[in-house]
């Protein structure tokens, strides 16, 4: 495989990044190790496993089945990107309260899925707390240490305070457990 280098323009995290890339480069590769945002993890490189998740022009998606080059011109967040997002604080606080981590490897991507489900759920105006829909949705993302439980129900929890809080959508909106 050819191992040429391509200039590459993106934003990331809301700053605009010019780098030169290999062409074999992944994005989450380029991320930890040219950028040092090692929060996307990297386990199984296939897309299996679902730690590399980032956001790429607003949607998730699998950084080590994206090429560098192919982010060109777009935005890309990641988890560190997120801090200070209204949603993404009471997702945070409420996995810390109900355990819904233990060693974190697979809590960045995590919660960057359920960020984009309950984002998804509060724009259709769909609030109906549903653990088949966030098993579902959490499938893609593997975790080895808490049996999911605490997660589903972590996600649940946030889900249910934006229903009780209809009016306020999940970003750049008061955050409805900071009353808590
Ligand atoms: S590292 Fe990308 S899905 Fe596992
Ligand atoms: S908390 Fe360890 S892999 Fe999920």
């Amino acid at each position: 495989m050819s191992d040429r280098s391509y200039s590459v323009s993106m934003t990331v995290n809301g700053e605009v990044v010019n780098a030169n890339v290999s062409a074999r480069t992944n994005l989450v590769d380029f991320l930890r190790q040219d950028l040092e945002l090692t929060g996307s993890h990297v386990g199984c490189e296939h897309g299996v496993c679902g730690a590399c998740t980032v956001r790429v022009d607003g949607r998730i998606m699998r950084g080590c089945l994206l090429l560098a080059v192919q982010a060109d011109g777009q935005s890309v967040e990641t988890i560190e990107g997120m801090a200070g997002d209204p949603l993404m604080t009471s997702l945070q606080d409420v996995f810390v309260e109900e355990n819904a981590l233990q060693c974190g490897f697979c809590t960045p991507a995590m919660l960057l899925t359920a960020h984009e489900f309950i984002s998804r759920v509060v724009e259709t105006g769909a609030y109906r707390p549903d653990r088949d829909a966030i098993r579902d949705t959490i499938s893609g993302n593997y975790c080895r240490c808490t049996g999911y439980q605490s997660i589903v129900q972590a996600v649940e929890r946030v889900l249910i305070q934006y229903e009780t809080a209809p009016t306020k959508a999940p970003n750049g909106a008061p955050n409805p457990g900071s009353d808590r």
